[in-house]
């Protein structure tokens, strides 16, 4: 049925041209102090908006949401006037961008914290196998250990909901098309779902009802803002097979296709817009198994997008199985600000440049070359 990634599609009733998609890809850039998105985050989101479907780089809901030097937020005037020009200029271009709301929870250090506290978490279990990215001089940083979390109090959760719903209505304000929840990669929501970052004793932890709380409780919350449509959620499953690849933000879950499908199933009732699939993306790592991508799609009725290592040929295998709706190239578009064309007219593909990935200048950044340069 969709065969390709040319066929156009709709998201929460917006017309979506086709199904190629910018996901989410901190490139901390946002200008200092204040993390505020500037003039080179716009021209690059502009040059990538023939994307069927984008959306921004992890965007903190508070101060203590953040875990990486120069990412930016979304809780200041100015962080909101900053997204209020690139929403703009990206509509003009007859893009659809999502802001992807983040809290890092315990991926984070006293130094990037508010009067260099302890970063928030569910319980006081430190991050082990990830680093975290503190400036240490303008425009120069070095990667540390995570500091150690301080457990969040029963009455604190329902604060952090109202960040998300505040953040929600910010975005809004903004003029973003819908906001995606960052609930992958071992930050707060993850953090929340995982039984190796929550062992809380209240109705936020031990069952997996409870441990999906915060994030049934967060979805709920910003529905108030944007209609439920304009929702996505992102996990990152993993089914891991080797020692190796426990090593993923500190975090797995032992029971990925059960966690994830009674998640889905939840969201699927909430009628959010979309669930985002992050599958691991490393050298040698595990695949998303098919059976998790039939049941996946039995489970959740909206639209699926996936991520990680895909190729065209691989994008259009999940479309044409039906397993997935939309498809993110993370490297290949940082590297190929016109992708869609690209991958049209089967025109090669730039290589990524890796040490400009994170922080810097334009250089790396918006200096790819499109097919007319
Ligand atoms: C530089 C970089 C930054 C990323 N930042 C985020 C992020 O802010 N939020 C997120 O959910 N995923 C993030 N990811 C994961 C990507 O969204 C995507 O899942 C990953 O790059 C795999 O796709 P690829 O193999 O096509 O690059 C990031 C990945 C890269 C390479």
């Amino acid at each position: 049925m969709h065969s390709s990634l040319f066929t156009p599609l709709e998201l929460g009733g917006i017309p979506l041209r086709n199904r190629i998609a910018l996901p989410p890809l901190t490139r901390c850039r946002s200008a200092q102090p204040g993390n505020i998105p500037n003039d080179m985050m716009r021209n690059y989101y502009v040059q990538r908006a023939s994307a069927g479907f984008m959306v921004t780089e992890g965007t903190q809901i508070e101060p203590r949401g953040q875990g990486y030097a120069w990412t930016p937020g979304i809780h200041s005037a100015e962080q909101i006037a900053g997204w209020q020009n690139i929403t703009q200029a990206v509509r003009a271009q007859g893009g659809t961008l999502f802001c992807q709301l983040w809290h890092v929870g315990r991926v984070s250090h006293r130094a990037l914290q508010p009067q260099q506290q302890l970063p928030i978490a569910p319980s006081v279990l430190p991050a082990t196998n990830v680093r975290v990215f503190i400036e240490t001089g303008p425009g120069e940083g070095e990667l540390v250990v995570p500091s150690e979390p301080r457990a969040l109090e029963t009455e604190e959760i329902p604060q952090l909901v109202e960040l998300y719903r505040q953040a929600a209505v910010n975005a809004k304000q903004a003029g973003f098309d819908g906001i995606e929840l960052h609930a992958a990669n071992g930050y707060l929501i993850n953090q929340f779902i995982s039984v190796h970052t929550n062992d809380r004793t209240d109705q936020y932890g031990g069952s997996l009802t409870n441990r999906l709380r915060f994030l049934k409780e967060v979805v709920a919350a910003v529905s108030t803002v944007f209609d439920s449509g304009r929702i996505g959620v992102r996990f990152s499953p993993l089914f891991s097979t080797t020692e190796e690849d426990r090593v993923y933000l500190g975090l797995v879950e032992p029971d990925p296709a059960e966690t994830y499908l009674t998640a889905a199933k939840m969201l699927d009732e909430m009628n959010i817009g979309y669930l985002s699939i992050a599958e691991a993306d490393w050298d040698n790592s595990p695949e998303l198994p098919e059976s998790f991508r039939i049941a996946l799609r039995k489970t959740f009725t909206s639209v699926i997008m996936v991520a990680g290592r895909y190729d065209q040929a691989k994008a259009q295998y999940v479309l044409a199985q039906g397993w997935a709706d939309l498809v993110g190239f993370g490297r290949t578009f940082i590297a190929n600000p016109d992708l869609p064309e690209r991958l049209q007219r089967a025109v090669a593909l730039n290589s990524v440049e890796l040490s400009s990935l994170y922080g810097g200048t334009a250089k790396g950044y918006t200096d790819y070359p499109t097919i007319d340069d």
